[in-house]
């Protein structure tokens, strides 16, 4: 990218992700190093941005997420004894359990999203109840614990191996690939015990390149909506800001348990069926409901709606550079009432807005993790510088940058 020559700290720009080969090589050759012999081949599957439309996915929300370049790579050969072998470049002890002693909970930390695929889909009817196993070498690009859903890239590239290696022809149109969809989330929801939305599960197995997705979270329906970014001088900036993040230590279920709960008090299946965030303080407070939090949580899930369902209108008339107000509020909504973001979060989105960024928001699930901003194109190297100094000033950790252009979904390499 010509205009970040001679910008501000380069080293700590990952600009590009790693060339395809070179990755695809490097799972292939953790798996010779942990395993005998070769995979039967190499699947990927991509991590995730979300444009717009944060925690409304498990609200019956519109969310307006796509995959990113950075891709989880894995290895996978089939066994015939019952067990899954699993090894990670970023733990190389090779995990080993039987398939049949999968369950909730068991077991736990990065193997659970694998085992938690192969469990789920022999529950769905889409493996066989006598599954052989499989050895599986991790090979990621997605930084983990980022908030770019490096966990849904594992689920759906292992997903999208085991269609492939022993589901029908039919596994990978887009009706088999929203079976897949339901069987990551189950691995995530049930083995894994991260109550997550799905979301991110949907995009990394219906993304396209070039596009975001418009979710209807209510509906089901997944439409490709164009992100011309390139075309339009603009760049997506996402900002790791290197802070951990988690989102099995409870506070997302607390999220999410708020607004369940105010769905049945509204009596409606989601939030989504509540057209205006007065409509449903009005019927709160007939109801003697007045707890400010749960009122917080329910202006958040509505109003996020409104914003996210008001972008992908600006996205189907072109007007891509007029999203930044809409990003601002998102953040704002995110902050104030939703209450997920965090001191490092809210530091690089005000760095980059002050820098000249035309809107910048946390993203994903938050506590940590990472942020975007829509920035043009000529603006890039003032805003990560400023994004870098902002963060020294306040000695936080230094984040790193990704250019989010919009990638492929889920697939073979090789
Ligand atoms: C995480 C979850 C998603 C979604 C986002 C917040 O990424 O996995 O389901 O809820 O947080 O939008």
């Amino acid at each position: 990218m010509t205009f970040l020559e001679g910008g501000p700290a380069l080293a700590e720009i990952h600009w590009h992700p790693p060339s395809s080969p070179e990755s695809a090589a490097r799972a292939e050759a953790l798996f010779a190093s942990s395993f005998d012999g070769a995979p039967a081949g190499v699947w990927s599957a991509p991590g995730r941005a979300n444009l717009i439309g944060e925690h409304v996915d498990y609200v019956g929300g519109i969310c307006l997420p796509l995959a990113l370049p950075q891709r989880t790579w894995l290895a996978v050969r089939p066994r015939t004894d019952g067990l899954l072998r699993l090894v990670s470049g970023q733990c190389p002890e090779v995990w080993q359990g039987a398939v049949r002693a999968v369950r909730p909970g068991h077991p736990r930390g990065w193997p659970a999203y694998l085992a938690g695929v192969v469990w789920a889909l022999i529950s769905e009817g889409l493996l066989p109840a006598g599954f052989g196993g499989v050895d599986v070498a991790v090979h990621s690009d997605v930084p983990l614990g980022a908030g770019l859903s490096s966990s849904a890239a594992l689920e759906c590239a292992l997903a999208v191996a085991l269609a492939e290696l022993f589901g029908s022809g039919s596994s990978l149109d887009t009706a088999g690939r929203s079976a897949l969809v339901k069987a990551c989330i189950r691995a995530e929801n049930e083995i894994a015990l991260a109550a997550t939305g799905g979301m991110d599960q949907t995009v990394a197995l219906h993304a396209r390149t070039g596009h975001c997705l418009r979710l209807d979270c209510d509906s089901g329906a997944v439409d490709p909506l164009p992100l011309p970014l390139d075309a339009n001088g603009l760049v997506l900036l996402v900002i790791n800001t290197n802070a951990p993040h988690r989102l099995v230590d409870g506070q997302y279920r607390a999220r999410r348990v708020v607004v369940e709960r105010a769905a049945r008090l509204l009596r409606v299946p989601t939030l989504r069926r509540i057209s205006s965030v007065q409509d449903a303080v009005g019927r709160l407070a007939a109801l003697g409901e007045d707890d400010p939090e749960l009122l917080r949580r329910v202006r958040h899930a509505i109003s996020e709606t409104a914003r996210a369902g008001a972008a992908a209108r600006l996205l189907v008339e072109g007007r891509l550079a007029e999203l930044g107000p809409l990003l601002d509020a998102s953040h704002t909504s995110l902050r104030e009432d939703y209450e997920v973001s965090s001191l490092e979060l809210d530091n690089v989105v005000d760095a980059a807005k002050e820098a000249g960024a035309l809107g910048a928001r946390m993203v994903g699930g938050g506590f940590g993790g990472s942020a975007l901003a829509l920035v043009e194109t000529a603006a890039v190297p003032a805003v990560t510088e400023a994004v870098l100094a902002a963060t020294e000033a306040k000695a936080l950790p230094t984040p790193t940058f990704l250019h989010a252009l919009p990638g492929p979904s889920a697939a073979r390499w090789s």
